[in-house]
């Protein structure tokens, strides 16, 4: 009895028995399905060119991650994968191991440091530092360049714009021809803060921004939670730091793409902390990519309230909106239509919409077509509804306007000498 009393014990201290859900925490399943994967496609293309140089070049890839928290960017960047990998390939990956060279993180936060080290300890080409990149970019003299120099999650927002351009003009400094910054901010007009956004766009704008989204909704109420002052920013305030931090440096910094990303699934989004009238869109996303778990689709419906003020802003969130609940609608209604074909006729894809909602609504219908009559496993929770989650998250790529109005706005880089 004491044995088996034991083992559990042991079992349960190891941490490896804690419940795991997708619904909620950081790496909640909006992060791992939609956020990290758009940042990977839009990642994708340069990736490829860079590996494609290195090859021809004899040389290995050079990763520095700055504010890499417990290795996050490792993980997202070396699962990139080609873009359209046969049903045959299973190894996809860009980045293989003999291709990777070396991937430093650096961090202010010991904590995570020390958890970064202790998850990629055994790898001896990931290095993890304490560092501070607000006093410029954190190399030694005689480190080399590095191929990539990247940012995840809103990390530069932790800088003042003064702060900003002097990591950017040593960032650029320390690059060589053809490196890549992949930067990411808050953006100013996403729809989470909305009582926050300004008609006039003033310098080194903040947010005092909580991170109470990571506790259930009952646990919010009661925490003492500390803020983050956060910088919140726009498409024009960005393209004026990059070029102040081009010219002090005297190096080119040249904008290769740019990017809104979450922008009905903001972490806040479920808070409403900053604009009573959000709906908590994040959570009905994370459990449509839950397994066995069926969501209410009703709770997908988006209702964004225009502020005056903001027309090209509202325009944009308008044409979002529908496009968004038209695919949820169109969803509901095939799901009626195969449950009981004799009821109705299928929904219409109309000439007037969007061509990305025409695609999309092609493909969740041919989706229901092919397994509605799967009575194995729950084809709903499990099949149809992950796949409303990629439809929709691919309407999200295609339409976003780089206005600064998701969660994030990334801009990607390319060194010019
Ligand atoms: C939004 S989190 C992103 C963490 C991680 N990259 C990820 O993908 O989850 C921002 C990270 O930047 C780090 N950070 C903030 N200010 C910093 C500074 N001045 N120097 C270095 N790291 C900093 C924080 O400790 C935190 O880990």
């Amino acid at each position: 009895m004491d044995r088996t009393k034991n083992v559990y014990k042991e079992a349960v201290q190891s941490g490896k028995y804690e419940k795991v859900t997708g619904l909620l925490g950081k790496y909640d399943n909006v992060r791992r399905y939609w956020e990290d994967e758009i940042t990977r496609m839009t990642v994708r293309p340069f990736l490829e060119g860079l590996i494609a140089e290195k090859s021809r070049r004899m040389e290995r890839l050079r990763i520095l991650d700055l504010g890499c928290g417990s290795g996050d960017g490792f993980e997202l960047l070396c699962a990139v994968t080609s873009r359209e990998p046969s049903l045959l390939d299973h190894q996809v990956s860009l980045i293989t191991p003999e291709i990777l060279g070396i991937y430093k993180g650096v961090d202010i936060s010991e904590p995570l440091v020390q958890q970064a080290r202790e998850v990629h300890g055994a790898n001896g080409k990931l290095k993890f530092e304490l560092g501070d990149f607000s006093q410029g970019l954190p190399v030694e003299k005689s480190e080399k360049a590095y191929d990539i120099y990247f940012t995840s999650y809103g990390t530069l927002s932790h800088l003042s714009d003064e702060k900003l351009v002097r990591l950017l003009a040593d960032t650029a400094g320390h690059a060589s021809e053809g490196s890549i910054i992949i930067c990411d901010w808050l953006g100013r007009y996403s729809y989470e803060w909305q009582d926050l956004w300004r008609e006039e766009e003033e310098p080194d704008y903040t947010m005092d921004y909580v991170v109470s989204y990571i506790y259930p909704e009952e646990e919010r109420e009661d925490k003492e939670l500390d803020h983050l002052i956060l910088r919140l920013m726009s498409p024009r305030e960005v393209e004026d730091l990059v070029n102040r931090a081009s010219e002090e440096a005297g190096v080119g910094i040249r904008l290769k793409a740019m990017l809104d990303r979450s922008i009905f699934t903001g972490r806040h989004l479920d808070t409403s902390d900053y604009n009573r009238h959000c709906r908590p869109l994040r959570s009905a996303v994370n459990s449509l990519f839950e397994t066995n778990l069926r969501t209410n689709l009703d709770t997908l419906v988006a209702d964004y309230h225009p502020r005056d003020g903001f027309d090209d802003i509202n325009d944009f969130f308008e044409r979002y909106q529908m496009s968004w609940n038209a695919l949820v609608f169109f969803t509901i209604d095939l799901l009626y239509y195969y449950n009981d074909t004799n009821c109705m006729a299928p929904p219409e894809i109309l000439d007037t919409y969007p061509e990305v909602l025409r695609e999309m609504m092609e493909y969740i219908k041919n989706i229901i077509e092919s397994c509605h009559w799967i009575k194995v496993g729950d084809t709903r929770a499990n099949i149809i509804e992950p796949q409303l989650g990629y439809a929709l998250r691919e309407m999200e790529l295609r339409m976003q306007p780089a206005l600064g109005c998701g969660h994030s706005l990334v801009g990607i880089y390319e060194i010019e000498r």
